[in-house]
């Protein structure tokens, strides 16, 4: 392709974006339509690699410098950084950021890839440990798959409010890795609030966990100040809360020093599931990765998972998937909703034996959990 066409990629793929947000995010909205005004401002995401040439690649590096640089014009626009964000048009400081921070912008830009971490999903994995623990399967050993900068490992660290129309249901609390006390209100740190729909098995006090794992073929060091910096600026600035959660979980993850791995979901998981084995009761989970996986590299990790229920004999899998992620490769249950936003199953093994659950659709980052 020449780089003529190429920039043209660019430019429909960045007119497709302010498309597809609707207006939603309007700083964000602002900012792509001036970067398609200006060739220098978008032919920066020529320097990424074809198939990483993606508007958020550019938000995200652009998000970064301006975490390091909080003073500047721009980040006066920014509503994760600013309590009254300037109401005037970002566009002339857009610009202006984009020509001062030229080589540093390439340099993110050609190397980075947009990478996430939502802690929220916790908030749908905590009803299903919960269920475990009632079975009696005794403390889990966890292995949570693709797990980026490791945030589910920190499950039990966080509080929860879960709520049922606008009114609070329960709060589960546990031990905060910055906190002083078991009990919720004292706790300091990350709180996740979920809204509920069905009947949902809510655990009373937190499950414990005996053991845990993270695996990931490119994990975020959280040790690493420019690795933690661009996980956050992969947060979109237009969902403040999102991004002060995620600061917080990392803060509370960083001190719990979880073991997490570099390695592959499929060539990876049995040696290291079959050593977690001993450390308790395994359970594997994933929260939107599968659909990273092709068809055939899904196949694979569902093998490698049903070759490990047969010979540990117990083992447990959650996962928290996108609906065009599971099925047909991966069991569900007939009685998911597959239009819905995020699949929730629970997949046991006993004895060797499977059994597939749909417990519950859910929204994407754990907003509200409808279980069924
Ligand atoms: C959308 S993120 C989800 C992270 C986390 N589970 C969450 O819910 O926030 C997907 C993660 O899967 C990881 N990943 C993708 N393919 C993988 C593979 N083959 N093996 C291990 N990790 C993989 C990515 O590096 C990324 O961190």
């Amino acid at each position: 392709m020449s780089e003529v066409d190429d920039e043209a990629v660019v430019v429909e793929r960045l007119q497709g974006w302010v498309r597809s947000v609707h207006g939603r995010l309007p700083l964000y909205s602002r900012l792509v339509e001036t970067a398609l005004d200006h060739r220098r401002v978008h032919r920066l995401l020529l320097a990424a690699p074809p198939e990483q040439r993606i508007p958020v690649l550019l938000l995200a590096a652009v998000h970064a410098l301006v975490l390091d640089h909080p003073d500047s014009a721009l980040a006066r626009h920014y509503p994760n950084l600013t309590e009254h964000p300037a109401g005037d048009d970002p566009a002339p400081a857009f610009l202006e950021f984009c020509a001062d921070h030229e080589a540093e912008l390439s340099q993110l830009i050609a190397t980075r890839t947009v990478q996430t971490n939502e802690v929220g999903r916790c908030a749908l994995l905590l009803p299903v440990f919960g269920m475990l623990e009632r079975e009696g399967v005794g403390p889990l050993a966890m292995v949570d798959v693709g797990t980026s900068a490791g945030l589910n490992l920190g499950i039990d660290r966080y509080r929860y409010s879960y709520v049922r129309d606008g009114e609070p249901v329960a709060t589960i609390a546990g031990d905060g890795a910055l906190g002083e006390g078991r009990r919720g209100d004292e706790l300091p740190g990350v709180e996740l609030s979920c809204s509920l729909r069905g009947d949902v098995p809510l655990p009373t006090t937190m499950p414990a966990i005996a053991a845990r794992v993270g695996l990931d073929r490119t994990p975020v060091d959280l040790a690493d100040p420019a690795q933690v910096r661009w996980l956050e600026a992969c947060v979109w600035p237009e969902q403040p809360e999102r991004f002060h959660r995620l600061r917080a979980a990392t803060a509370v993850v960083r001190a719990l020093r979880p073991d997490v791995r570099a390695g592959d979901a499929v060539d990876d998981l049995s040696a290291l599931v079959s050593t977690m084995a001993g450390e308790g009761h395994p359970v594997v989970v994933n929260t939107w990765v599968l659909n990273y996986l092709d068809a055939e590299q899904r196949r694979r990790y569902v093998a490698a998972l049903e070759t490990l229920g047969q010979s540990l004999g117990d083992l447990s899998w959650v996962y928290a998937e996108s609906p065009s992620a599971v099925g047909p490769d991966v069991p569900v249950s007939d009685r998911a909703d597959l239009v819905d936003a995020t699949v929730l199953s629970l997949v046991r093994w006993r004895s060797g034996e499977r059994d597939v659950q749909h417990l519950a659709s859910a929204h994407p980052h754990g907003h509200w959990l409808n279980w069924i």
